[in-house]
């Protein structure tokens, strides 16, 4: 049986503007809905609410459901379901079994929905919010938002308090993984303390690839990096921060644009090109006047930036130029005894690279299209600048027109006319279920039914395997350049060449 999340409404997921009786009232967080996306993701959810204003008589009970309903349903609008929402609408001196921090509702999921109260959490601003989860066996999470700078002299020393939802979903998704990651991820993770807090690397997972990380503010570190991946000193590094307050400790300056794309998007698979500030060496940036930030939406790449306090340079961890690694194994291939920590990990959810948006000009332009969508960009900011034609170098090498690319040879079957198979060991990269698997030597099909996430999370395992598999030569299938397709497209290009 798996836990769930048991959130608060008021002062946690939205606004806390007293008792809400109308739709219009209702104010959400901003980086409310990737915290809720992420969560759901390892747990379902539950708002849990009290409404004490229907026992003094300000709401009616219409009034309640209305406000309750068009949260499940704004939150639907982003992907989000909420599997229930408990009221209580009683004032504290009724003494009700259902109010909080009584676990009345937490029990009557477990007994609903099967979920397991011992492996669930709750989040909220006041600190019954807290001991409501930890009532049932459970862990809870206090915000600072809503009420919660009001009531924090009332809390038990040892409670978990964090600015607001997203680090509460942060917190709740790297201790869920550290319960269940056993002995081997807490060796490996220590490890990666270890090296980075001594100027060395570590190779961590991220939701896109694994990266190979190391101190951003140490230059001699930083140096390593290049030095390891065989990396030309022109190709500047992305910077892992925990959020938007560790970016902004990088940068001279964070436009409004930029600050509502961090807000919605991170954590998650979007970088941010900047005007960078002094702290930050010029070896990252290979000389350039801004720095490229992002949050990993990672747990284990969180939890070591924040274990650490340091922000993290990472490019993906393979030699330049080669196909990226979206798991340890291919890191280990890569790199072998080279390395003295791999964090452990389950294979990269995205197993694209990050979209690249730059605001080194006056307008927003795409460097580099990866697992987020430009079309979910182009909804919060408009329609992107075309990439200004300097930009192209020296400063973008993912930009490269090599790059990501197997040793085998490989060409895209939409330029097939020109190439000659017969006689040839011939492999092909399919998008989805093949008939005629027999006229190739080898097969790799991303998704059997064409499911563009699930190619773009298989692509760079999929490559490695052809190009292990001693072809001659790889043929890979394309995909329609919308979406995450344009990524994927992007990435076949590059690793296309004749030998
Ligand atoms: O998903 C990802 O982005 C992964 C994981 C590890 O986070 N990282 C990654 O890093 O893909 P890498 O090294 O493959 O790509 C870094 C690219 C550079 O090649 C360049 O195109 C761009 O980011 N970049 C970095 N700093 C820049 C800057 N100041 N101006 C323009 N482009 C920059
Ligand atoms: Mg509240």
């Amino acid at each position: 049986m798996d836990g769930a999340v048991f959130l608060d409404r008021d002062g946690t997921i939205i606004e806390d503007r007293g008792h809400l009786q109308s739709e219009s009232q209702v104010v959400f967080f901003p980086e409310t809905f990737n915290a809720l996306r992420r969560l759901q993701r390892e747990f379902p959810l539950f708002i849990v609410t009290n409404q004490s204003g229907r026992a003094k008589g300000i709401l009616t009970p219409e009034d309640i459901d209305r406000v309750n309903r068009y949260v499940v349903s704004a939150l639907a609008g982003y992907g989000i379901e909420i599997e229930d929402v408990y009221v209580c609408p009683h004032s504290r001196e009724d003494g009700c079994e259902c109010i909080k921090p009584n676990a009345f509702f937490i029990d009557m999921a477990a007994e609903e929905y099967g979920i397991d109260p011992r492996r669930s959490y709750s989040v909220g601003d006041h600190p019954h919010d807290v001991s409501f989860a930890g009532n049932a066996g459970g862990k809870g999470v206090y915000v600072l938002t809503g009420h919660g700078e009001k009531h924090i002299r009332e809390l038990n020393p040892d409670t978990i308090v964090m600015p607001g939802i997203k680090e509460a979903a942060d917190w709740i998704l790297i201790n869920k993984a550290m319960d269940e990651g056993g002995q081997a991820l807490r060796e490996g993770f220590e490890r990666a303390v270890g090296c980075i807090k001594n100027g060395d690397v570590a190779a961590v997972p991220t939701e896109t690839v694994y990266g190979l990380a190391a101190n951003a503010l140490d230059p001699v570190a930083v140096a390593k990096i290049f030095e390891m991946k065989g990396r030309p000193a022109f190709d500047p590094l992305i910077v892992h921060v925990a959020g938007i307050a560790q970016a902004e400790s990088l940068v001279a300056f964070m436009p409004q644009e930029a600050r509502r794309l961090a807000e919605l998007f991170w954590p998650g698979p979007l970088t941010l090109v900047l005007p960078k500030n002094e702290r930050v060496p010029d070896i990252v940036t290979s000389g350039l006047p801004t720095v490229a930030v992002r949050t990993p939406d990672h747990p284990l790449a969180l939890a070591l930036i924040q274990e650490t306090d340091i922000p993290l340079a990472a490019p993906s961890a393979n030699r330049f130029g080669r196909t990226s690694p979206t798991t340890a194994e291919h890191v280990r291939q890569e790199f072998g005894d080279e390395l003295e920590a791999v964090i452990p990990g389950e294979a990269c959810r995205i197993g694209v690279e990050s979209t690249i948006i730059s605001f080194a000009d006056e307008k927003p332009f795409l460097l580099r299209p990866g697992g987020l969508p430009i079309e979910d960009i182009e909804r919060v900011i408009g329609t992107l600048s075309p990439c200004p034609p300097q930009s192209e170098s020296p400063g973008a090498p993912g930009m490269l027109p090599r790059h990501y690319a197997p040793q085998t040879p490989l060409v895209l079957d939409s330029a097939l006319e020109d190439v000659q198979l017969t006689g040839r060991r011939k492999g092909l990269l399919a998008m989805q279920e093949v008939g005629n698997e027999r006229r190739w030597d080898k097969v790799e099909t991303l998704s059997e039914c064409g499911d563009l996430q699930e190619i773009a999370a298989n692509l760079f395992a999929g490559l490695r395997r052809l190009d292990a598999a001693d072809l001659d030569i790889i043929v890979a299938e394309t995909v329609t350049e919308e979406g995450l397709g344009r990524a994927v497209m992007d990435r076949l290009r590059r690793a296309a060449h004749d030998g």
